[in-house]
Protein backbone atom coordinates (compact mmCIF):
# COMPACT_ATOMS: atom_id res chain seq x y z
CA UNK A 1 0.00 0.00 0.00
CA UNK A 2 1.45 3.34 -1.21
CA UNK A 3 -0.10 6.86 -1.03
CA UNK A 4 0.52 7.04 -5.07
CA UNK A 5 -2.01 9.39 -6.09
CA UNK A 6 -1.94 6.76 -8.66
CA UNK A 7 -2.77 3.38 -6.80
CA UNK A 8 -5.55 2.10 -7.56
CA UNK A 9 -5.13 -0.66 -5.14
CA UNK A 10 -5.59 1.57 -2.12
CA UNK A 11 -8.70 1.21 0.14
CA UNK A 12 -10.08 4.48 -0.66
CA UNK A 13 -9.29 3.80 -4.53
CA UNK A 14 -11.35 -0.17 -4.01
CA UNK A 15 -14.22 1.87 -2.48
CA UNK A 16 -14.12 4.46 -5.40
CA UNK A 17 -11.56 4.08 -8.28
CA UNK A 18 -13.05 7.07 -10.35
CA UNK A 19 -11.42 9.61 -9.14
CA UNK A 20 -8.17 7.57 -9.43
CA UNK A 21 -8.83 7.01 -13.19
CA UNK A 22 -9.55 10.81 -14.28
CA UNK A 23 -6.16 11.83 -12.52
CA UNK A 24 -4.28 8.35 -14.23
CA UNK A 25 -6.20 9.93 -17.93
CA UNK A 26 -5.50 13.01 -17.49
CA UNK A 27 -1.51 12.83 -16.35
CA UNK A 28 -0.71 9.48 -17.40
CA UNK A 29 -2.74 7.83 -19.56
CA UNK A 30 -0.54 5.17 -20.11
CA UNK A 31 1.09 4.77 -16.71
CA UNK A 32 3.74 2.18 -15.27
CA UNK A 33 2.38 0.72 -12.07
CA UNK A 34 4.48 -1.12 -9.61
CA UNK A 35 1.51 -2.33 -7.80
CA UNK A 36 -0.23 -4.02 -10.86
CA UNK A 37 3.24 -4.85 -11.83
CA UNK A 38 2.17 -3.32 -15.29
CA UNK A 39 0.78 -0.96 -17.51
CA UNK A 40 -2.59 0.97 -16.94
CA UNK A 41 -4.38 2.32 -19.77
CA UNK A 42 -7.10 4.70 -19.25
CA UNK A 43 -8.07 6.44 -22.57
CA UNK A 44 -10.87 5.78 -24.39
CA UNK A 45 -9.07 5.55 -27.74
CA UNK A 46 -6.14 3.74 -26.53
CA UNK A 47 -8.26 1.15 -24.55
CA UNK A 48 -9.68 -0.44 -27.72
CA UNK A 49 -7.42 0.08 -30.09
CA UNK A 50 -5.33 -1.86 -27.94
CA UNK A 51 -8.48 -4.48 -27.80
CA UNK A 52 -7.88 -4.45 -31.27
CA UNK A 53 -4.27 -4.61 -31.83
CA UNK A 54 -2.51 -8.31 -32.79
CA UNK A 55 0.72 -7.19 -30.68
CA UNK A 56 -1.16 -7.72 -27.64
CA UNK A 57 -1.96 -11.13 -26.48
CA UNK A 58 -4.66 -12.29 -24.35
CA UNK A 59 -2.97 -15.60 -23.88
CA UNK A 60 -3.41 -14.64 -19.93
CA UNK A 61 -2.73 -18.09 -18.76
CA UNK A 62 1.13 -18.55 -19.49
CA UNK A 63 1.98 -14.93 -17.87
CA UNK A 64 0.27 -15.87 -14.91
CA UNK A 65 1.68 -19.62 -14.26
CA UNK A 66 4.86 -18.08 -15.58
CA UNK A 67 5.51 -16.06 -12.55
CA UNK A 68 5.54 -18.77 -10.03
CA UNK A 69 8.55 -20.73 -8.82
CA UNK A 70 8.90 -24.26 -11.03
CA UNK A 71 7.66 -26.55 -8.34
CA UNK A 72 4.41 -24.43 -7.69
CA UNK A 73 3.89 -24.36 -10.81
CA UNK A 74 3.88 -28.29 -11.61
CA UNK A 75 1.79 -28.61 -8.68
CA UNK A 76 -0.67 -26.57 -10.39
CA UNK A 77 -0.20 -27.41 -13.87
CA UNK A 78 -3.77 -29.06 -14.36
CA UNK A 79 -5.30 -25.38 -13.66
CA UNK A 80 -3.36 -23.86 -16.26
CA UNK A 81 -3.59 -26.71 -18.57
CA UNK A 82 -7.26 -25.81 -18.23
CA UNK A 83 -6.83 -22.10 -18.11
CA UNK A 84 -4.70 -22.30 -21.83
CA UNK A 85 -7.74 -24.22 -23.56
CA UNK A 86 -9.73 -21.32 -22.38
CA UNK A 87 -11.04 -18.93 -25.83
CA UNK A 88 -10.88 -15.88 -23.53
CA UNK A 89 -6.89 -16.81 -23.21
CA UNK A 90 -6.48 -17.86 -26.94
CA UNK A 91 -5.05 -15.44 -29.78
CA UNK A 92 -5.46 -16.87 -33.34
CA UNK A 93 -5.70 -18.60 -34.73
CA UNK A 94 -7.23 -21.09 -32.23
CA UNK A 95 -9.45 -18.11 -31.01
CA UNK A 96 -11.09 -17.72 -33.92
CA UNK A 97 -11.43 -21.34 -34.72
CA UNK A 98 -13.08 -21.92 -31.54
CA UNK A 99 -15.04 -17.91 -31.34
CA UNK A 100 -16.89 -19.02 -34.55
CA UNK A 101 -18.00 -22.69 -32.96
CA UNK A 102 -18.99 -21.24 -29.39
CA UNK A 103 -20.43 -18.04 -31.00
CA UNK A 104 -22.68 -20.33 -33.55
CA UNK A 105 -23.57 -22.55 -30.16
CA UNK A 106 -24.68 -19.54 -28.86
CA UNK A 107 -27.21 -19.08 -31.93
CA UNK A 108 -29.75 -16.21 -30.55
CA UNK A 109 -32.96 -18.22 -30.94
CA UNK A 110 -31.45 -20.44 -27.82
CA UNK A 111 -30.91 -16.91 -25.48
CA UNK A 112 -34.30 -15.49 -26.81
CA UNK A 113 -36.12 -18.47 -26.34
CA UNK A 114 -34.95 -18.30 -22.20
CA UNK A 115 -36.63 -15.31 -21.54
CA UNK A 116 -39.97 -16.70 -20.03
CA UNK A 117 -37.29 -19.51 -17.91
CA UNK A 118 -35.37 -16.41 -16.76
CA UNK A 119 -38.69 -14.64 -15.86
CA UNK A 120 -39.78 -17.98 -13.75
CA UNK A 121 -36.53 -18.18 -11.95
CA UNK A 122 -36.21 -14.10 -10.77
CA UNK A 123 -39.93 -14.13 -9.91
CA UNK A 124 -39.06 -17.64 -7.95
CA UNK A 125 -36.42 -16.03 -6.50
CA UNK A 126 -38.64 -12.99 -5.23
CA UNK A 127 -41.09 -15.19 -3.73
CA UNK A 128 -38.73 -16.52 -1.96
CA UNK A 129 -37.24 -13.62 -0.39
CA UNK A 130 -40.05 -10.96 -0.33
CA UNK A 131 -41.65 -12.26 3.25
CA UNK A 132 -38.04 -11.87 4.87
CA UNK A 133 -38.17 -7.89 5.14
CA UNK A 134 -34.11 -8.00 4.50
CA UNK A 135 -31.77 -10.47 3.18
CA UNK A 136 -28.45 -10.01 1.24
CA UNK A 137 -29.50 -9.49 -2.52
CA UNK A 138 -26.23 -10.88 -3.41
CA UNK A 139 -26.43 -14.16 -1.84
CA UNK A 140 -30.44 -14.32 -1.96
CA UNK A 141 -30.63 -13.33 -5.04
CA UNK A 142 -27.99 -11.69 -7.57
CA UNK A 143 -25.50 -14.75 -7.41
CA UNK A 144 -27.86 -17.84 -7.44
CA UNK A 145 -30.31 -16.64 -10.54
CA UNK A 146 -27.55 -16.09 -12.96
CA UNK A 147 -25.86 -19.94 -12.00
CA UNK A 148 -29.57 -20.83 -12.43
CA UNK A 149 -29.71 -18.64 -15.67
CA UNK A 150 -26.31 -20.43 -16.98
CA UNK A 151 -27.10 -23.81 -16.00
CA UNK A 152 -30.23 -23.73 -18.13
CA UNK A 153 -28.53 -22.05 -21.07
CA UNK A 154 -25.96 -24.88 -20.91
CA UNK A 155 -28.09 -27.69 -19.68
CA UNK A 156 -26.63 -28.74 -16.64
CA UNK A 157 -29.00 -29.02 -13.36
CA UNK A 158 -29.76 -25.51 -12.27
CA UNK A 159 -30.73 -27.22 -8.61
CA UNK A 160 -26.44 -27.50 -8.38
CA UNK A 161 -26.27 -23.81 -9.01
CA UNK A 162 -24.45 -23.43 -5.53
CA UNK A 163 -21.54 -26.31 -7.06
CA UNK A 164 -21.16 -23.88 -9.75
CA UNK A 165 -21.20 -20.83 -7.52
CA UNK A 166 -18.36 -22.04 -5.06
CA UNK A 167 -16.42 -23.58 -7.84
CA UNK A 168 -16.38 -19.97 -10.34
CA UNK A 169 -15.55 -18.58 -6.94
CA UNK A 170 -12.77 -20.30 -6.37
CA UNK A 171 -11.65 -19.63 -9.90
CA UNK A 172 -12.31 -15.82 -9.81
CA UNK A 173 -9.83 -15.39 -6.64
CA UNK A 174 -7.47 -17.76 -7.83
CA UNK A 175 -4.38 -14.99 -7.92
CA UNK A 176 -4.56 -14.26 -3.79
CA UNK A 177 -1.67 -16.51 -2.94
CA UNK A 178 -0.82 -20.53 -3.35
CA UNK A 179 -4.00 -21.38 -1.00
CA UNK A 180 -5.68 -19.62 -3.99
CA UNK A 181 -3.73 -21.28 -6.59
CA UNK A 182 -4.51 -24.46 -5.25
CA UNK A 183 -8.38 -23.76 -4.47
CA UNK A 184 -9.12 -23.11 -8.18
CA UNK A 185 -7.31 -26.24 -9.21
CA UNK A 186 -9.39 -28.62 -7.30
CA UNK A 187 -12.43 -26.54 -8.42
CA UNK A 188 -11.63 -26.56 -11.82
CA UNK A 189 -11.03 -30.55 -11.49
CA UNK A 190 -14.34 -30.77 -9.96
CA UNK A 191 -16.19 -28.79 -12.40
CA UNK A 192 -14.66 -30.32 -15.06
CA UNK A 193 -15.45 -33.82 -13.51
CA UNK A 194 -19.35 -32.76 -13.35
CA UNK A 195 -19.09 -31.22 -17.10
CA UNK A 196 -17.87 -34.69 -18.24
CA UNK A 197 -20.71 -36.88 -17.38
CA UNK A 198 -23.04 -34.43 -18.16
CA UNK A 199 -21.21 -34.20 -22.20
CA UNK A 200 -21.12 -37.96 -21.83
CA UNK A 201 -24.60 -38.10 -21.30
CA UNK A 202 -25.77 -35.63 -24.01
CA UNK A 203 -23.29 -37.26 -26.63
CA UNK A 204 -26.02 -40.26 -26.47
CA UNK A 205 -28.71 -38.11 -26.06
CA UNK A 206 -28.21 -34.34 -27.48
CA UNK A 207 -31.18 -31.61 -26.20
CA UNK A 208 -31.61 -28.09 -27.34
CA UNK A 209 -28.92 -27.11 -25.24
CA UNK A 210 -25.67 -25.00 -25.45
CA UNK A 211 -23.65 -28.32 -24.32
CA UNK A 212 -25.08 -30.27 -26.96
CA UNK A 213 -24.65 -27.86 -29.73
CA UNK A 214 -20.92 -27.66 -28.97
CA UNK A 215 -20.88 -31.52 -29.12
CA UNK A 216 -22.18 -31.11 -32.57
CA UNK A 217 -19.51 -28.42 -33.38
CA UNK A 218 -16.92 -31.07 -32.02
CA UNK A 219 -18.24 -34.04 -33.87
CA UNK A 220 -18.08 -31.99 -36.65
CA UNK A 221 -13.94 -31.97 -36.46
CA UNK A 222 -13.82 -28.59 -35.88
CA UNK A 223 -12.24 -28.78 -31.75
CA UNK A 224 -9.28 -30.47 -30.62
CA UNK A 225 -11.25 -32.71 -28.58
CA UNK A 226 -12.96 -33.33 -25.62
CA UNK A 227 -10.36 -31.25 -23.32
CA UNK A 228 -10.89 -28.12 -25.03
CA UNK A 229 -14.70 -29.06 -25.04
CA UNK A 230 -14.96 -29.66 -21.35
CA UNK A 231 -12.67 -26.16 -20.73
CA UNK A 232 -14.91 -24.12 -22.95
CA UNK A 233 -17.70 -25.23 -21.22
CA UNK A 234 -16.11 -24.23 -17.59
CA UNK A 235 -15.73 -21.06 -19.02
CA UNK A 236 -18.82 -20.32 -19.80
CA UNK A 237 -20.23 -21.75 -16.86
CA UNK A 238 -17.85 -19.34 -15.07
CA UNK A 239 -17.93 -16.29 -17.18
CA UNK A 240 -21.94 -16.43 -17.24
CA UNK A 241 -22.64 -15.53 -13.25
CA UNK A 242 -19.92 -13.69 -11.58
CA UNK A 243 -20.43 -10.79 -14.03
CA UNK A 244 -24.15 -10.79 -13.82
CA UNK A 245 -24.42 -10.63 -10.16
CA UNK A 246 -22.04 -7.77 -10.11
CA UNK A 247 -24.62 -5.70 -12.65
CA UNK A 248 -27.59 -6.26 -10.22
CA UNK A 249 -25.17 -4.86 -7.45
CA UNK A 250 -23.12 -2.24 -8.75
CA UNK A 251 -26.54 -1.05 -10.39
CA UNK A 252 -28.98 -0.91 -7.81
CA UNK A 253 -26.57 0.88 -5.70
CA UNK A 254 -25.93 3.64 -8.32
CA UNK A 255 -29.28 3.74 -8.45
CA UNK A 256 -30.03 4.30 -4.82
CA UNK A 257 -27.05 7.08 -4.99
CA UNK A 258 -28.96 8.85 -7.47
CA UNK A 259 -32.65 8.99 -6.79
CA UNK A 260 -33.97 11.10 -9.51
CA UNK A 261 -32.53 8.58 -11.79
CA UNK A 262 -33.95 5.83 -9.99
CA UNK A 263 -37.51 7.92 -9.79
CA UNK A 264 -36.89 8.32 -13.60
CA UNK A 265 -37.06 4.52 -14.13
CA UNK A 266 -39.73 3.70 -11.93
CA UNK A 267 -41.76 6.94 -14.22
CA UNK A 268 -40.94 5.45 -17.63
CA UNK A 269 -40.41 1.54 -17.71
CA UNK A 270 -39.18 1.86 -21.32
CA UNK A 271 -35.96 3.27 -20.30
CA UNK A 272 -35.05 -0.17 -19.29
CA UNK A 273 -32.51 -1.55 -21.25
CA UNK A 274 -30.99 2.17 -21.93
CA UNK A 275 -30.96 1.92 -18.24
CA UNK A 276 -29.21 -1.22 -18.37
CA UNK A 277 -26.45 0.05 -21.05
CA UNK A 278 -26.03 3.65 -18.67
CA UNK A 279 -25.67 1.39 -15.57
CA UNK A 280 -22.85 -0.65 -17.42
CA UNK A 281 -21.00 2.17 -18.81
CA UNK A 282 -21.00 4.11 -15.59
CA UNK A 283 -20.00 1.40 -13.12
CA UNK A 284 -19.40 -1.88 -14.91
CA UNK A 285 -19.18 -5.42 -13.08
CA UNK A 286 -15.41 -5.74 -15.34
CA UNK A 287 -13.04 -2.76 -14.81
CA UNK A 288 -10.23 -3.81 -16.15
CA UNK A 289 -9.19 -6.43 -18.51
CA UNK A 290 -5.48 -7.52 -19.04
CA UNK A 291 -3.06 -8.30 -22.02
CA UNK A 292 0.42 -9.31 -22.44
CA UNK A 293 2.85 -7.38 -24.76
CA UNK A 294 3.99 -9.56 -28.01
CA UNK A 295 6.85 -7.48 -29.26
CA UNK A 296 7.79 -4.02 -28.38
CA UNK A 297 5.72 -1.36 -29.39
CA UNK A 298 4.98 2.31 -28.34
CA UNK A 299 1.41 3.32 -26.80
CA UNK A 300 0.67 6.78 -25.79
CA UNK A 301 4.17 8.06 -26.11
CA UNK A 302 5.63 5.16 -23.78
CA UNK A 303 7.83 2.43 -24.91
CA UNK A 304 6.39 -1.14 -23.97
CA UNK A 305 8.75 -4.09 -23.76
CA UNK A 306 7.43 -7.58 -25.55
CA UNK A 307 6.03 -9.43 -21.90
CA UNK A 308 4.79 -6.58 -20.22
CA UNK A 309 1.49 -6.48 -18.86
CA UNK A 310 -1.28 -4.41 -20.01
CA UNK A 311 -4.46 -3.64 -17.73
CA UNK A 312 -7.00 -2.03 -20.03
CA UNK A 313 -8.89 -0.07 -17.60
CA UNK A 314 -12.38 0.02 -19.54
CA UNK A 315 -13.86 1.06 -16.56
CA UNK A 316 -11.98 3.90 -16.84
CA UNK A 317 -12.42 4.45 -20.60
CA UNK A 318 -16.16 4.47 -19.87
CA UNK A 319 -15.65 7.80 -18.05
CA UNK A 320 -13.72 9.52 -20.39
CA UNK A 321 -14.85 12.83 -21.45
CA UNK A 322 -13.54 12.77 -24.83
CA UNK A 323 -16.36 10.24 -25.26
CA UNK A 324 -19.39 10.32 -23.30
CA UNK A 325 -19.91 14.07 -22.11
CA UNK A 326 -20.06 14.65 -18.75
CA UNK A 327 -19.31 10.96 -17.89
CA UNK A 328 -19.30 11.50 -14.67
CA UNK A 329 -23.17 12.28 -14.29
CA UNK A 330 -25.57 9.25 -14.55
CA UNK A 331 -27.87 9.45 -17.25
CA UNK A 332 -30.16 6.78 -18.20
CA UNK A 333 -31.31 8.80 -20.93
CA UNK A 334 -27.72 9.06 -22.44
CA UNK A 335 -27.90 7.85 -26.17
CA UNK A 336 -26.50 4.55 -25.90
CA UNK A 337 -22.37 4.73 -26.63
CA UNK A 338 -19.45 3.12 -27.01
CA UNK A 339 -19.26 1.33 -23.97
CA UNK A 340 -16.31 -0.71 -23.57
CA UNK A 341 -17.90 -2.98 -20.21
CA UNK A 342 -18.39 -5.93 -22.64
CA UNK A 343 -14.95 -5.33 -24.25
CA UNK A 344 -14.24 -5.01 -27.88
CA UNK A 345 -12.92 -6.10 -30.95
CA UNK A 346 -12.23 -10.25 -31.00
CA UNK A 347 -12.83 -11.19 -27.71
CA UNK A 348 -15.78 -8.91 -27.24
CA UNK A 349 -18.29 -10.89 -24.60
CA UNK A 350 -19.97 -13.69 -25.81
CA UNK A 351 -22.79 -13.59 -23.08
CA UNK A 352 -23.57 -9.75 -23.74
CA UNK A 353 -27.07 -11.04 -25.26
CA UNK A 354 -27.94 -13.11 -22.59
CA UNK A 355 -26.63 -10.57 -19.84
CA UNK A 356 -29.04 -7.55 -21.73
CA UNK A 357 -31.99 -10.42 -21.62
CA UNK A 358 -31.14 -11.32 -18.16
CA UNK A 359 -30.69 -7.39 -16.96
CA UNK A 360 -33.67 -5.89 -18.14
CA UNK A 361 -36.09 -8.63 -16.21
CA UNK A 362 -33.65 -8.74 -13.03
CA UNK A 363 -34.31 -4.65 -12.75
CA UNK A 364 -37.78 -4.65 -13.33
CA UNK A 365 -38.71 -7.34 -11.49
CA UNK A 366 -37.29 -6.07 -8.38
CA UNK A 367 -38.33 -2.88 -8.50
CA UNK A 368 -41.88 -3.52 -9.33
CA UNK A 369 -41.96 -6.30 -6.52
CA UNK A 370 -39.91 -4.65 -3.80
CA UNK A 371 -40.33 -0.80 -4.21
CA UNK A 372 -38.96 0.36 -1.03
CA UNK A 373 -35.84 -2.01 -1.73
CA UNK A 374 -32.98 -0.37 0.59
CA UNK A 375 -29.50 -0.31 1.65
CA UNK A 376 -29.29 -2.07 5.32
CA UNK A 377 -25.84 -1.70 6.15
CA UNK A 378 -21.94 -1.42 5.13
CA UNK A 379 -20.13 -1.77 2.27
CA UNK A 380 -17.38 -4.59 1.02
CA UNK A 381 -15.98 -4.17 -1.78
CA UNK A 382 -13.90 -7.09 -3.52
CA UNK A 383 -10.33 -6.70 -3.59
CA UNK A 384 -10.48 -7.07 -7.06
CA UNK A 385 -11.09 -4.72 -10.19
CA UNK A 386 -11.32 -7.19 -12.48
CA UNK A 387 -14.50 -8.44 -10.97
CA UNK A 388 -15.80 -5.83 -9.69
CA UNK A 389 -18.50 -5.70 -6.69
CA UNK A 390 -19.80 -6.31 -3.38
CA UNK A 391 -18.92 -8.73 -1.10
CA UNK A 392 -22.57 -8.80 0.36
CA UNK A 393 -25.58 -6.26 -0.17
CA UNK A 394 -27.35 -6.12 2.81
CA UNK A 395 -31.62 -4.52 2.01
CA UNK A 396 -34.46 -4.14 3.62
CA UNK A 397 -37.84 -3.66 1.87
CA UNK A 398 -41.55 -4.20 2.98
CA UNK A 399 -42.48 -8.09 3.63
CA UNK A 400 -44.80 -9.20 0.79
C1 LIG B 1 -22.93 -7.96 -17.41
C2 LIG B 1 -22.43 -9.13 -17.68
C3 LIG B 1 -21.13 -9.37 -18.42
C4 LIG B 1 -20.04 -8.56 -18.59
C5 LIG B 1 -19.84 -7.14 -18.09
C6 LIG B 1 -19.06 -9.30 -19.37
C7 LIG B 1 -17.84 -8.79 -19.80
C8 LIG B 1 -16.96 -9.44 -20.63
C9 LIG B 1 -15.73 -8.87 -21.14
C10 LIG B 1 -15.17 -7.49 -20.82
C11 LIG B 1 -15.16 -9.79 -21.97
C12 LIG B 1 -13.85 -9.63 -22.77
C13 LIG B 1 -12.64 -9.95 -21.94
C14 LIG B 1 -11.35 -9.65 -22.68
O1 LIG B 1 -11.34 -8.99 -23.74
O2 LIG B 1 -10.29 -10.11 -22.18
C15 LIG B 1 -16.02 -10.96 -21.95
C16 LIG B 1 -15.75 -12.12 -22.65
C17 LIG B 1 -16.54 -13.25 -22.55
N1 LIG B 1 -17.76 -13.37 -21.90
FE1 LIG B 1 -18.70 -11.92 -20.84
N2 LIG B 1 -19.58 -10.54 -19.64
C18 LIG B 1 -20.83 -10.62 -19.09
C19 LIG B 1 -21.69 -11.69 -19.14
C20 LIG B 1 -21.41 -12.89 -19.75
C21 LIG B 1 -22.29 -14.01 -19.80
C22 LIG B 1 -23.71 -14.04 -19.23
C23 LIG B 1 -21.61 -15.03 -20.45
C24 LIG B 1 -22.02 -16.43 -20.79
C25 LIG B 1 -23.18 -16.84 -21.00
C26 LIG B 1 -20.32 -14.50 -20.83
C27 LIG B 1 -19.36 -15.20 -21.53
C28 LIG B 1 -18.19 -14.67 -22.04
C29 LIG B 1 -17.24 -15.42 -22.83
C30 LIG B 1 -17.34 -16.90 -23.22
C31 LIG B 1 -16.20 -14.53 -23.15
C32 LIG B 1 -14.92 -14.84 -23.97
C33 LIG B 1 -15.08 -14.36 -25.39
C34 LIG B 1 -13.80 -14.43 -26.18
O3 LIG B 1 -12.71 -14.48 -25.59
O4 LIG B 1 -13.88 -14.44 -27.41
N3 LIG B 1 -20.22 -13.21 -20.39
N4 LIG B 1 -17.12 -10.72 -21.16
Amino acid sequence: MTDDPLDLMTPAALADPFPVYHRLRTTAPVHWSAGHNGWLVTRHDLVSACLKDPRLSAARAGAVFGRLPPDFRAEVAELERGFAHWLLMLDPPDHTRLRGLAFKAFAPGLVAGLRPRIQALVDAAIDRIAPWGRCDLIADLASPVPAMVIAELMGVDAADHHRFKAWSDDLALMELGPRGFRQAQASMVAMTDYLRAVVADRRRAPREDLISQLIAAEEAGNMLGEDELLANCVLILFAGHETTTNLVGNGLLELWRHPDQLALLRAEPALLEPAIEELLRFHGPIQRVRRTVKEPMELGGQALAAGDAVWLLVGAANRDPAVFPEPDVLDLRRQPGRHLTFGFGPHFCLGAALARVEGPILFASLLRRLPDLALAGELTWRKDLSFRGVVSLPVTYTPE
